[in-house]
């Protein structure tokens, strides 16, 4: 699969969603090699479920189910935004999502909900996490959203204070 200049592939795959909506400086600042894009159908075959796996249990998804989930979110390429970091060799190795919620408050206001953001376990450090977190935080800006929010744990309060998050708030949860 081909790379090009600015980081992103030349496959013709369809992607979630446009491109365009993938930071320029995002693209400058990944090491060498690595790009970021759109997630795109073909990526069962191209460790995104590995990755997540670092987040949390992921369970048996056949590639049936997933092509059904894939054409699902794409019909709402409005709303999910999910990407993907891949390195030299075009594997996967980080992935996040923001999914935009229309209000009615605030004027009909748009905003952001960071999820799922995972890094392979063999490439933390690396700053791709803060590059997913920026790439989300443009493709939110882009769309209209005032905000973007995220839950998180504790140990990981600190990773997203560098990102420039604030504490505001407090997590409640009800488990079905
Ligand atoms: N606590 C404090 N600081 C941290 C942490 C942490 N847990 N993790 C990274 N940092 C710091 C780094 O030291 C770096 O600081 P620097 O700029 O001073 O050097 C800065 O944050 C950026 O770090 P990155 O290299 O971009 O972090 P990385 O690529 O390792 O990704 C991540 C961080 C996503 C938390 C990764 O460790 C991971 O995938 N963990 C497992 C899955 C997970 O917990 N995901 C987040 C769930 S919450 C959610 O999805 C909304």
């Amino acid at each position: 699969m081909a790379a090009t200049a600015n980081g992103t592939d030349s496959s013709s795959e369809e992607l979630l969603f446009s491109s365009n909506l993938i930071s320029p400086e995002v693209l400058k600042a990944l090491p060498e090699g690595y790009s970021c894009r759109p997630l795109r159908r073909s990526d069962y075959h191209a460790g995104f479920l590995d990755v997540l796996s670092v987040l949390t249990v992921v369970g048996k998804i056949s590639e049936e189910a997933w092509n059904e989930r894939y054409d699902w979110m794409s019909k709402r390429n409005d709303e999910y935004f999910l990407l993907c970091i891949l390195d030299a060799n075009q594997k996967i190795v980080g992935t996040g999502a923001v999914f935009v919620e229309r209000k009615f408050i605030h004027s009909l206001g748009l905003v952001g909900h960071i999820e799922d953001i995972a890094v392979a376990k063999d490439q933390q450090g690396k700053k791709l996490g803060l590059r997913i977190i920026q790439a989300l935080d443009y493709v939110a800006e882009h769309v209209g959203c005032y905000k973007t929010i995220l839950d998180c744990s504790e140990a990981n309060e600190g990773f997203y204070v560098k990102c420039g998050f604030k504490r505001a708030g407090l997590e409640m949860a009800h488990y079905y």
